[in-house]
C-alpha cells in the first residue's frame, strides 16, 4: 500500500504527531502470533509489573490503559469518594484538555488554582485546601499535578517533596499526570522515582504515547493505600484492553532498557536547540522558560500564520499571540534548523 503521508514532513504541534519508535514496533511484531490469555492475564502484562517495580519501587503496580485522559480519570476516581474533590492548576490537562472527562465520565469535582508557570506550590494548594468537614463544599482529597507541566516547566525533586509533604499533612493524596514524566526526568538527569515514589507521589498516570508508543498509558499506584478498585474501574471506564499484550509489550520495550531516556533526551535536546536558534530573532520573544521539549513564543500574528502554512503548530494564547512548539523523540537537528530558518524568512518577509 502507498503511504498516505509525507515521511519527511515534521511538525512542531505536539509530541504525539510523531510516529511509533521502530523498537516499539518491533516489540509489537514480536508479541504477535500465537494465543495469549486476554484481558491482561498474558505473559507480557505479567512481566511488565517487574519493569515498573524496577523504576518506581517494590510497591508499584501498573494497569495499562489506552490513553492519558483515561489514565487520569481512572486514577482520580480510584483515589476519591463521590463527595471528594481534586485540586489542580487551572492550566492542568485534566481541566483544559480532556473534554470534561474527569467531571463527565469520572464524576469528579475539580478545584482549580491559577498559577504563573503551571506549577502548584504548598501556598497555592492552600487556596483550595479548606472547608474540611463542611458538608456544603466538595471535600478536597487529592492534589493533581503534571510533570512536565502543560506550560513546559519541570518540578524538581525538592519542589515535589515539599508539595507532597504539605498535601499529606493536610490529609490529601497526590496524583501526578506523568504524560511527559520521561521528559522531566531526562531534563533533570534523575531517575523517574526521584520525581514520584521518593518524593511522596501516591498515584501516577504514566505516559507512553508521547515518547514513542503507538498507544498506551498506565495507571501506576505507588502507595497501595491511596487508591482502590482499579481492576474493576478500568473496565467500567472502558479501558480494559482485551489484547493487552500489545500495550504491555510496548511498555516493556520502552522501559526495560534505556529507550525512554534516549527518546526523552532527544526531544529535550531539540527543544533546547530550537530555543537557542530562535531566541535572538527580532520579533520573537520566548514567553516561558524552556526546561524540556516545549518552546512557547510570542510572535506577530501574520508571521505565525505564514509559518503555519509550512509547519504545523498550535496557538497557545491568541490574545497574546503566543504559540507552542513541541519537539518529539524523532525531531532531528535538521528539522529544527529548517524550522528556525523558515521562521527567520517569514520574519524578514
Ligand atoms: C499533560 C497531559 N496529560 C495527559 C495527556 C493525555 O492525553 P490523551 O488522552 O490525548 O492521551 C496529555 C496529552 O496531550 C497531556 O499533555
Amino acid at each position: 500500500m502507498t503511504p498516505r503521508h509525507d515521511p519527511h514532513l515534521k511538525a512542531f504541534a505536539s509530541d504525539n504527531y510523531a510516529g511509533v519508535h521502530p523498537e516499539i514496533l518491533q516489540a509489537i511484531v514480536a508479541a504477535n502470533g500465537g494465543h495469549q490469555i486476554s484481558y491482561g492475564e498474558d505473559v507480557y502484562t505479567e512481566a511488565l509489573q517487574d519493569v515498573f517495580r524496577n523504576h518506581f519501587g517494590e510497591r508499584a503496580r501498573a494497569w495499562p490503559v489506552f490513553n492519558g485522559t483515561a489514565a487520569n480519570v481512572v486514577s482520580l476516581r480510584a483515589m476519591t469518594a463521590q463527595w471528594e474533590a481534586v485540586i489542580c492548576a487551572e492550566s492542568a490537562h485534566i481541566n483544559t484538555d480532556e473534554g470534561g472527562a474527569p467531571e463527565v465520565v469520572g464524576g469528579i469535582k475539580l478545584l482549580t488554582v491559577p498559577t504563573p508557570d503551571g506549577k502548584l506550590t504548598p501556598e497555592l494548594i492552600d487556596r483550595q485546601a479548606w472547608g474540611f468537614g463542611d458538608v456544603h463544599r466538595a471535600q478536597p482529597r487529592v492534589v493533581s499535578i503534571s510533570n512536565t507541566t502543560e506550560l513546559g516547566t519541570v518540578y524538581t525533586p525538592a519542589e515535589l517533596t515539599a508539595l507532597c509533604a504539605h498535601a499529606h499533612d493536610l490529609g490529601l493524596l497526590v496524583h501526578l499526570d506523568g504524560s511527559r514524566l520521561t521528559n522531566a526526568a531526562a531534563a533533570l538527569d534523575v531517575p523517574m522515582r526521584a520525581l514520584t515514589t521518593d518524593a511522596g507521589v501516591d498515584v501516577l498516570s504514566f505516559g507512553g504515547t508521547k515518547i514513542g508508543l503507538m498507544y498506551g498509558e498506565a495507571v501506576v499506584v505507588l502507595n497501595p493505600d491511596a487508591a482502590g478498585g482499579i481492576d474493576c474501574l478500568r473496565k467500567t471506564f472502558m479501558q480494559l484492553s482485551s489484547k493487552m499484550r500489545f500495550v504491555s509489550a510496548q511498555f516493556e520495550a520502552l522501559l526495560a532498557g534505556d529507550l525512554w531516556l534516549r527518546n526523552a533526551r532527544q526531544a529535550n535536546a531539540m527543544g533546547r536547540r530550537l530555543a537557542a536558534a530562535v531566541r535572538e530573532l527580532p520579533g520573537v520573544e520566548l514567553s516561558r522558560p524552556v526546561e524540556a521539549n516545549a518552546v512557547f513564543a510570542v510572535l506577530p500574528a501574520d508571521v505565525a500564520e505564514r509559518l503555519r502554512k509550512r509547519f504545523r503548530f498550535y496557538t497557545w494564547n491568541a490574545d497574546l499571540g503566543e504559540v507552542r512548539w513541541m519537539c518529539a523523540f524523532d525531531t532531528t537537528e535538521a528539522d529544527v534548523d529548517a524550522f528556525a530558518a523558515a521562521l527567520a524568512e517569514e520574519l524578514a518577509a
